[in-house]
């Protein structure tokens, strides 16, 4: 089965930034791949502007698989999602190309497409649901069968008999991303001040002309003009992740990233230039990082089952990270009020949708609002 592709193949809808005048002094709350990305573009734009993160580059961002992966991150109705993701990776190469240019440096973009294989009867079935709703959706997923998935992955197991091919979810090393980000951010301009900003009568944002609020899951503790508004629903999601690192003699890492269900369970393989990483556990615990054994033992368990070398591995790091999740998984993209625009919630997804919120931020800032992120709303839950 193959179906034509829509979105990523068409030229950005914008311009590569410029310098243009000065904009006025803008403060940014939180350094992760949304606020540098939103800081960056910004101060090209001509704002100057403060970044505000107690631990820059250091929360879910850092920790993240770097997934760009609109369609096998999907699920069957979430069709918001769906198109502002694949918005966003139509932003993606443009986005790239100028970010290295400007921090130079790469940023970590792979070409490399994904694989999704189900490890019985009932994870394919699961999948084939998926399929079928994407295909529904006009988008190019195509089965392989046992010789065409060891073609594209030698090193899958055996029992893994059919797969399915989906070239346009990409990824990128989130790391190299971030270094880029800070480095082409530095370049122009940007400051950094390494503390929290918890109320936005904070002295250091009190003097901005325009906040972006950016922090993830933290944005729903800030006060200030977000009191008047009501909390923010931005939940933590926890995810728990590994790092393997190729050591010689060991069969090679996947060169897709190769996501799986194995007894329902799901599991993603995401390649980088050492290794790979593992990941990912799902779960509802508050603001808890704790990486669990349980949670070490699944990601080990699935991932060497669909990829039985990795077993020849190092085992690097173990991390977990908040995803900032709201109620529909949308992220709230937009102005709240006169002075501050949101950029957050971005849940599985904030890797991938940083080109399109940073545009579209960069459009509410100067006052001429992007439709593609109507579906971001901030005040769609009021
Ligand atoms: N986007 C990958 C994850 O949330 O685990």
């Amino acid at each position: 089965m193959s179906h034509h592709p829509s979105g990523p193949t068409s030229p950005p809808p914008t311009d590569p930034p410029t310098g243009g005048p000065g904009n006025g002094q803008l403060a940014v709350v939180g350094g992760g791949v949304i606020g540098w990305s939103v800081a960056w573009r910004a101060a090209v734009a001509g704002w100057s502007v403060t970044v505000f993160d107690p631990r820059p580059g250091r929360g879910s961002s850092w920790v993240a698989g770097g997934m760009l992966a609109p369609l096998t991150e999907g699920h069957p109705g979430e069709d918001a999602l769906l198109e502002l993701g694949s918005e966003s990776l139509r932003r993606w190469p443009a986005f790239a190309e100028q970010l290295t240019a400007a921090a130079g440096r790469p940023c970590g973009l792979s070409a490399e497409g994904t694989i999704v294989v189900g490890w019985n009867a009932g994870d394919r079935a699961e999948l084939a649901r998926t399929v079928a709703y994407l295909a529904g959706r006009g988008r190019l997923v195509t089965q392989l069968d046992d010789d065409e998935l060891r073609v594209l992955e030698p090193g899958l197991a055996p029992a893994l008999r059919s797969g399915v091919s989906v070239p346009q979810d990409r990824s990128v090393d989130n790391r190299a991303l971030l270094a880029a980000l800070r480095a082409a951010a530095d370049r122009a301009g940007v400051r950094t001040v390494e503390r929290a900003v918890s109320d936005l009568d904070d002295d250091g944002v009190r003097g901005a002309d325009q906040v972006v609020i950016a922090a993830g899951t933290g944005s729903p503790t800030l006060t200030g003009p977000l009191r008047s508004t009501g909390a923010l629903p931005i939940r933590p999601v926890k995810g728990e992740i590994l790092r393997l690192r190729a050591r010689p003699g060991a069969v090679p890492g996947p060169r897709h990233t190769v996501r799986a269900l194995v007894h329902g369970r799901s599991v993603y393989l995401v390649p980088r230039s050492d290794g790979l990483v593992v990941g990912a556990t799902q779960h509802e615990v508050g603001a808890d990082t704790t990486v669990t054994v349980g949670g070490v033992r699944d990601l080990l368990a699935d991932a060497t089952a669909v990829l039985p070398g990795l077993a020849e591995f190092e085992f690097a790091e173990h991390a977990a990270g908040l995803r900032p999740m709201s109620p529909d998984g949308v992220p709230f993209i937009g102005r709240l009020d006169d002075r501050v625009v949101l950029a957050t919630g971005h849940g599985r997804n904030g890797i991938l949708l940083a080109p399109l919120t940073a545009d579209a931020v960069l459009a509410d800032l100067h006052r001429s609002p992007l439709a593609e992120v109507a579906a971001a709303a901030p005040g769609r839950f009021a």
